[in-house]
């Protein structure tokens, strides 16, 4: 079964980024046709990432599920018109070429649509220069379309969630073919 790694990026702890990750990653999950992992940054040893201590255990965990991944969807909060500082730090400590043969989605939230283009500008070179086989259009959604829904889960705008299908399907048509 090809595997999934979803990297959240927001050091926020009641992040809508990670919330909207995890929506990603259940539906996934619930389809049954891949094995899904996720991994929040800001749950990883703020010591090893701004020591760059890249054998600390938690570290090498992630680049070993970076490793065993088909396809990686990274989504960031848009922080100074770029991506997070945080998703830099762990992005940083991970082999040059650690996205060699995967697809990789990036997404990203934001509150404004000028930063719109963070993922293509700011995001896309950076997973390029590691490797990745194939980014395939990635999809911004503005906070304001990411809700709570009465049951306490998440409730996103029916633009923001026909957009992110969009992409999903593209991003699993480009999966590397696994036997
Ligand atoms: C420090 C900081 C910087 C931000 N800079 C931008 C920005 O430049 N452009 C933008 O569209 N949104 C910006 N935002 C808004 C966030 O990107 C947006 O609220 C996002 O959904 C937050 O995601 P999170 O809840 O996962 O952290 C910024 C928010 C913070 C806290």
């Amino acid at each position: 079964m090809p595997g999934i790694l979803a990297i959240s990026g927001s050091p926020s702890p009641t992040s809508r980024t990670a919330r909207v990750l995890a929506h990603l990653a259940d539906r996934l999950a619930d389809a049954g046709e891949h094995e899904v992992t996720t991994i929040g940054v800001r749950d990883l040893p703020a010591e090893a990432l701004i020591s760059a201590d890249v054998h600390h255990p938690a570290i090498t965990a992630v680049a070993g599920a970076v490793a065993a991944a088909d396809g990686i969807i990274i989504a960031t909060p848009v922080y100074k018109a770029a991506y997070s500082g945080v998703l830099k730090a762990l992005l940083d400590l991970l082999p040059q070429y650690a996205l060699a043969g995967k697809t990789v989605l990036p997404l990203a939230t934001g509150g404004t649509v000028a930063h719109v283009l963070a993922i293509d500008y700011a995001l896309r070179p950076v997973l390029t220069s590691m490797g990745a086989a194939h980014v395939v259009p990635g999809y911004f959604l503005l906070d304001s379309l990411i809700g709570t829904a009465p049951d306490g889960g998440l409730a996103l705008a029916d633009t923001a969630q026909a957009g992110l299908d969009t992409v999903v399907a593209g991003f699993l048509a480009g999966l590397p073919v696994t036997v």
